[in-house]
């Protein structure tokens, strides 16, 4: 299937979008695209001309095979006890009614909205309305600061902000609603004014009464929401239409709103999803991410429910109410796909392997891990001791611009290697260079580009393509920069070591700013100019 994937990539992928729903087919090419900065804008479309709605892919289209009745979200609140499910069909209905009321205010295609919750159910009920409507969204993790929060409300200027009243995470409770007020004064001050504020009240974190309110502008998500009907039309939009803007800080500069389009975007995750998690429809799945990051919209969203899994979405923190709690909601749930992230894995191995031990875990089958290289030792003990050395673990490398995994093993179907994210997935063909740019060939340590397109790539930063060539594409002509380190080895796998943003700092420097032609005519007339007068001044 890799083989074919790049040899014959528009063939391969055509394949794999037609088992969507598609209002109409896409044109040809199939994809299009310039990496190369020297032959002008840089440009990416896949499946340009086709219509369809990746809301209706991940619902309709899953209710209209028979699964309705299929719980597509699995809630764990943070307290203990504290649970709720939505099958596909229940889903639908709190969608379309979401969808509905955003209509009603004026809400359509090509408009954004702000998304600031915490892991509810209604945070993939709005992300999906949203879709549904052709709106784009741009979830702001709920743990951002209210100047972070206005900042991104500046940048987009969304016609609506839905957030809650407040949060529980662990013992402490986060006002939220405060965060928005705050975010909104900041905002207004910039001359990008909010007309809605709807809230979701959050009964378990805080009563209604103590929400501070603006008249006029705050709705209660409960008051408005539920009188609308429990089904909306669906607005078919372009594959290349914009579905969503998340916002990366990056290591300088104000955040990079970071564009992702709709048709490669559904067909590269929904993929990606099934066989880097060997997905079967009996999976219980859960990825403790947070809807606010990249890995929340592609592998809680959309994936996840694109493949019709069902779904577990956790509110609480991982360590509440005791560092066991993951293998409780394993157990309680009969989960079989767990993805987490390093970081989380090193701190529950510092508690020990008792928290892990008490609790069964036998439903388990594949583990994953995202958002950092796995140190060996944290892999071991994630597969001995959680997985109980029978998992396999999916390694995956991506970032929020790929949209989708890129490197990453397929559980089962090749050796692991603890610390390496493997080999490349479908359609993707990664490539070391040295400082310089130039390829390397075999075993090798360099800088981690790739050369091609792929469905679910990035477009653009909103509002800002020129940042866009020159973050990701000047410093190494003719290819996708990553930011990443990598080392390969002799087998072919891909070791990450990390950022370099230095590097882009430096190549940036370099190619724009050293050799820019300007600079040269400058250099040169300084030149003629020196060599004009400086008799005189002797003289
Ligand atoms: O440095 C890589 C690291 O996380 C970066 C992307 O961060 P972000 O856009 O926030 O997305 C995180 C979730 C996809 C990458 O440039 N990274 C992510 N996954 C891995 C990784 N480094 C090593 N191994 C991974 N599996």
């Amino acid at each position: 299937m890799y083989g074919r994937s790049v040899e014959d990539p528009a063939g391969f992928w055509s394949d794999i979008a037609s088992e969507f729903y598609w209002k109409q087919k896409w044109g040809q090419p199939v994809y299009t695209h310039n990496l190369d900065i020297r032959n002008g804008k840089i440009d990416i479309q896949w499946f340009k001309g086709g219509k369809t709605n990746i809301c209706y892919n991940c619902l309709d289209r899953n209710i209209d095979a028979g699964n309705g009745d299929k719980v597509a979200i699995l809630w764990e609140g943070n307290d203990l006890g504290r649970d709720a499910t939505l099958t596909y069909t229940q889903l639908l209905a709190r969608v379309c009614q979401l969808a509905n009321y955003l209509k009603s205010i004026g809400v359509g295609k090509g408009d954004a909205v702000i998304i600031y919750l915490p892991m509810l159910m209604e945070l993939p009920i709005a992300m999906l309305a949203c879709a549904r409507i052709g709106a784009i969204h741009s979830v702001v993790f709920a743990g951002f600061s209210a100047e972070s929060l206005a900042q991104r409300i500046v940048d987009c200027k969304p016609k609506i902000v839905i957030t809650c009243s407040a949060v529980k995470r662990g013992a402490k409770t986060i006002f939220l609603k405060d965060i928005v007020d705050d975010a909104l004064t900041q905002s207004a001050q910039n001359s990008v004014k909010i007309d809605v504020c709807l809230t979701f009240e959050n009964e378990s974190a805080l009563q209604k009464q103590m929400t501070k309110w603006v008249e006029g502008r705050d709705i209660w998500w409960q008051d408005v929401v539920p009188k609308y009907p429990v089904t909306c039309d669906v607005e078919w939009v372009d594959a290349e239409d914009p579905l969503f803007l998340l916002y990366t800080s990056g290591s300088t500069g104000k955040p990079k709103g970071v564009l992702h389009t709709t048709g490669g975007y559904m067909v590269y995750t929904a993929t990606t999803f099934k066989y880097a998690f060997d997905y079967k429809p009996k999976d219980i799945y859960w990825c403790t991410a947070d809807c606010g990051w990249i890995t929340g919209h592609s592998y809680v969203t959309y994936g996840p429910l694109l493949n019709g899994a069902t779904n577990v979405v956790f509110e609480g923190a991982p360590n509440f109410p005791d560092a066991g709690r993951c293998w409780d909601i394993v157990d309680k749930y009969k989960i079989s796909i767990f993805y987490t992230a390093p970081t989380l894995v090193r701190s529950l191995m510092r508690e020990g392997d008792e928290h892990v031990t008490r609790y069964s875990r036998k439903s388990l089958r594949v583990l994953g891990s995202v958002g950092e290289p796995i140190n060996p030792s944290a892999w071991r003990w994630f597969f001995n001791v959680v997985g109980d050395g029978k998992c396999p673990i999916s390694d995956t490398w991506w970032q929020t611009e790929t949209g989708g995994f890129m490197i990453t093993p397929m559980p089962g179907a090749w050796p692991q290697k603890p610390g390496s994210a493997t080999l490349p997935f479908f359609g993707v063909q990664p490539v070391i260079v040295d400082e310089k740019g130039v390829e390397l060939e075999g075993e090798c340590s360099g800088y981690l580009c790739v050369k091609n397109s792929w469905p679910s790539a990035f477009r653009t930063l909103y509002g800002d393509h020129e940042r866009y060539e020159t973050t990701y594409f000047s410093a190494f002509p003719g290819y996708y920069f990553t930011g990443d380190g990598c080392n390969r080895d002799k087998d072919g796998y891909y070791w990450l070591t990390g950022r370099v943003d230095d590097v882009i700092n430096v190549r940036y420097i370099y190619t724009r700013v050293l050799i820019h032609p300007i600079y040269l005519l400058l250099l040169f007339e300084l030149y003629g100019a020196y060599v004009q007068w400086t008799p005189h001044w002797h003289s």
